[in-house]
């Protein structure tokens, strides 16, 4: 083994830890990842992934020799010169992050000698690092480093973007440590950001306010596309070409969900409210996005009249496609929307389940959900979807109706199919102004 390669303990075996762990590995460090939770580090052990995340599996298959997974502090910390954090930080009641399972592992860390940096990965409040080093300092653990590392990784490419990223973003009180937690990194062709703790942790919450902006700002230009008569998908291409607005970030539909963007932005929100600040477009932003998630049902009841008793299938469950993740997913708003208006709804997906959704009937194909609907709603955009014979599923609906919340389909196309086809802010191309 080359001397770049160092120990590595990552606390948290979901979606970041694992991928974190795994790319780790594959630059050549041994990783030890502990989590509380005993079946996932079992499965673990026995080479099941317990998340469904594109390449995943093959990392952590090939790079088996230099991982290890344990439920124990002692055994992961065990030579460990860097300790990933990667614990969920979910809202509490006060739309704060919860920063419990933080604190927790950093009150376990056991004594140790040697220097060990503690590195940040899960998204945490801007001045959590110097409340960390002031809880280190109290246990006499100052020759323990710190430093903010955050990841910018989206689900089902996560394993590609921490491998090619567009940059990797770090901020340590100690200048030593930011340049350990650097060269963990040789081997990756991005430019580094280093910066203070603070900064590093804003650049997290501010990369994804700015992602979760340009959303809500295509999704209200799509709006307005609807009410004058134009085509936000033409629009959105236009001013994509313009280098300094860009084209990514700019698909309309039925708004965002995750695990991320919804609960960060609250995080960003109370973080500006707990200092006094009134974050008005950020504000603007998670009230586009609730509204935006809600505004199929006003189609479907202009398509259809009363839902009561309609019935109407939801293609696609996950928040977006390539994960089985369904958490603040736009299609669990949708049907429990749909529940209260009467519908009887009918869900497929090719990955996800619709777990804690009561009352909705999942199958296994899009032909089997849409048989005897009154309606369909696209809300993921999986790539299966190009493959299914509309037209086949449209003679099989009571009344062939589809509303396309991303944008994906060709409308003419799915006229030619015989539906009656609608989309997000597509006036110009549905002829549905
Ligand atoms: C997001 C960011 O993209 C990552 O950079 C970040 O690291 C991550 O959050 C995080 O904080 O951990 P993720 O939530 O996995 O990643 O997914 P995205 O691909 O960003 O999509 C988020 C939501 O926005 C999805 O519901 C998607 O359908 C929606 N979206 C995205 C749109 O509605 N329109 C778009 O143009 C793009």
């Amino acid at each position: 083994m080359s001397d770049t390669s160092k120990r590595i303990a990552v606390f948290g075996a979901g979606y970041v830890g694992l991928v974190t762990a795994a790319c780790f590995a594959e630059l050549g460090h041994r990783v030890a990842v502990r989590d509380v939770l005993v079946d996932r580090i079992a499965a673990l052990r026995r080479g099941e992934v317990p998340i469904y995340e594109p390449g995943l599996d093959d990392l952590l298959e090939r790079n088996r020799e230099r991982l290890s997974f344990t439920t124990e502090v002692g055994e992961a910390m065990d030579g460990a010169e860097f300790v990933y954090v990667a614990v969920g930080t979910p809202p509490t009641y006060s739309g704060d992050a919860d920063l419990s399972a933080v604190w927790t592992v950093i009150d376990e860390l056991p004594r140790v000698d040697h220097r060990v940096v503690v590195a940040m990965k899960s998204t945490v409040p801007v001045g959590t690092g110097e409340k960390v080093r002031l809880r280190l300092d109290a246990r006499g653990l100052e020759h323990v480093g710190y430093a903010s590392n955050p990841e910018f990784t989206a689900e089902g490419t996560a394993v590609a973007d921490f491998l090619e990223p567009d940059r990797i973003v770090i901020g340590s009180f100690d200048e030593t440590d930011g340049e350990a937690v650097a060269a963990l990194h040789d081997g990756i062709d991005a430019p580094i950001v280093r910066a203070d703790v603070a900064s590093a942790e804003m650049i997290k919450l501010a990369a994804n306010a700015a992602l979760m902006t340009r959303i809500s700002f295509i999704n209200e230009i799509a709006n307005v596309c609807e009410a004058t008569g134009a085509d936000v998908v033409k629009v959105a291409e236009g001013i994509g070409h313009d280098r300094r607005i860009g084209k990514s970030f700019l698909r309309a539909g039925v708004g965002f969900g995750g695990s991320c963007f919804p609960k960060d932005s609250l995080a960003l929100k109370q973080l500006a409210a707990n200092s006094g600040y009134h974050f008005q477009v950020l504000n603007a932003v998670i009230e586009v996005n609730e509204l935006q998630k809600r505004r199929v049902i006003g189609k479907l009841v202009e398509l259809l009249g009363s839902l009561r008793g309609k019935r109407i299938a939801l293609l696609g469950l996950a928040f977006k496609p390539n994960t089985d993740d369904t958490r603040e997913a736009p299609a669990f708003v949708l049907a429990g929307r749909l529940l209260a208006e009467g519908a009887d709804v009918v869900a497929w997906d090719p990955v996800a389940g619709a777990d804690g959704l009561y009352g909705v009937e999942q199958v296994a194909t899009v032909e089997e959900a849409a048989r005897g609907a009154d309606a369909a709603v696209l809300v993921t955009e999986w790539p299966q979807l190009n493959d299914v014979d509309w037209a086949v599923v449209a003679q099989g609906m009571r009344t062939p109706v589809l509303v396309d919340g991303r944008n994906m389909l060709d409308p003419q196309a799915m006229r030619a199919a015989g539906f009656t086809y609608d989309a997000i802010g597509r006036a110009a191309a549905t002829g549905s102004a």
